[in-house]
Order: C-alpha cells, then structure tokens, then sequence
C-alpha cells in the first residue's frame, strides 16, 4: 500500500493548498501517482490557535472538499504536524492530534539546533502518554543542528519520516541514505503544500531508491505504514 503521511492538501487552512480547485490538483496527481492513503496534516501551532479551534477548521476545510473527491482519489485520512511545543507535552490534550485511527502524531521539531530541553521534551510526550511520536521530515532539521543531535533524538522511542524530495535532490540524497542507514526512517511523505511548490511525488522518491539504494525498502515503508494505520508499534529496528 502506497501511503503519505505528511500533506497539506487540505484547501485554505494552512499554508498549503489555497482553495477546492489547488486541492483537487493535488490529489489528482497523487491519484496518478498510485497512492492509496493521503495524510492531511495541516500545521498545528499550539501559540496560534487552540486545539478545538483548530480541528473545528480541519473539519470544515474536509466537508468543503468532499464533494469535490473522484473515487480515483485516494482515501484522505486526517491529522496534525504538529509544532513543537513545551506547553503540549503534559497536556492530556495532544492525543486529539493524532492521526484518524491511531495514536501516532506527527511531531515536529523547531528550526533551531535540538537541544537537550527539546530532545527531554520529546522523550517525556513519548513515555508519559499512549502517544506514538513520529518525527516530521527528520532529514531537514539537519540544516539546524548536528547529525550527533539529531541521532540523539531519533534514538528515542519515536519513528522518523522522510520527505520524497529530499530523495530526489542530489544534496540532500547523502543525509537520506545516512539516516536510512542508521535505521531512523520507517515512513515517508510528499509535504505537498502547493501545486506548483517543488514538492516530489512518492514514486519518483521510489525510483531513487530502487535504482540507488535498496528496492526491498519500497515493501518496508509500505508494511511500515500499514502496521501504523493498524495502530500497531513499530519496533525500533533498522526498518528500512
Ligand atoms: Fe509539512
């Protein structure tokens, strides 16, 4: 099963997609794409907006698109990438944002170097709740801090997603292939925001790993993902 589990296909609520037409595109070509499963994870900034707030937009923003599905489409599924935040760690709130179904939440990291208060922050949401913390685009934090940092935080009880186009661009490819090596990344996603925003498909990112690493982590990332939609636990092993 061909899953994305980190989009912003859902019309004006982020700044992902700006209306029904930019979303239907969207969806469109994941369709074409052969996905199955779609994410819909506007960003959630807990300093912005309060968490019924905010699935209350979620929600709105899926009815107005409803309509508007082909059956070719893929099933949306609906969720939060949800901004670091020290407040959300003890609050017995944050399981609302968790993907439809599961108790996985997309968490992701602030653009500064991850330090040890961070990387607490993240180990006490892991093991304080039922949440299971899947860690947003883990490749390009590494644009903030250092490969030792990131390792740190990735050796917790979480999981790593990658973005496709960081598998398709050649300077990012390196720190893909490091990070898939050292067993961090069990899932991927588009980060689709806008039709003409230079976001990669899942099957060019596919492509890439078929002819440069190895084709056999194409059916890992996908059992990856279906245990997940199981809501089942991934095990911290090298997954890919
Ligand atoms: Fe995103």
């Amino acid at each position: 099963m061909k899953i994305d589990f980190h989009s912003h296909i859902l019309p004006g609520i982020d700044d992902g997609s700006r209306n029904i037409e930019e979303s239907v595109a969207l969806l469109d070509m994941m369709s074409e794409d052969g996905v199955d499963i779609v994410c819909a994870t506007p960003h959630f900034y807990m300093h912005k907006v309060s968490i019924d707030r905010f699935i209350e937009n979620r929600n709105n923003a899926y009815e107005q698109l409803k309509p508007h599905l082909k059956p070719e489409h893929p099933k949306i599924l609906l969720g939060a990438e949800v901004l670091y935040n020290h407040a959300l760690v003890h609050s017995e709130e944050a399981g609302r944002l968790c993907l439809q179904g599961t108790d996985y939440l997309l968490w992701e990291m602030p653009y500064t170097k991850l330090t040890s208060d961070i990387i607490r922050d993240t180990e006490e949401l892991s093991q304080n709740t039922q949440l299971k913390l899947m860690i947003a685009h883990i490749e390009r934090y590494l644009n903030f801090t250092s490969y030792n940092e990131l390792s740190e935080l990735m050796r917790l009880d979480v999981i790593g997603q990658i973005n496709a186009v960081s598998l398709t661009k050649f300077s990012s490819r390196r720190s893909c292939k490091k990070l898939i090596d050292d067993g961090f990344v069990y899932v991927m996603g588009t980060d689709y925001h806008r039709t003409n925003s230079g976001h990669a498909l899942l099957g060019q990112a596919e492509e890439v790993i078929r002819k440069k690493f190895e084709p056999r982590m194409i059916e890992r990332i996908a059992h990856n993902g279906e245990k997940i939609l199981r809501n089942e636990p991934l095990h911290k092993l090298r997954c890919l």
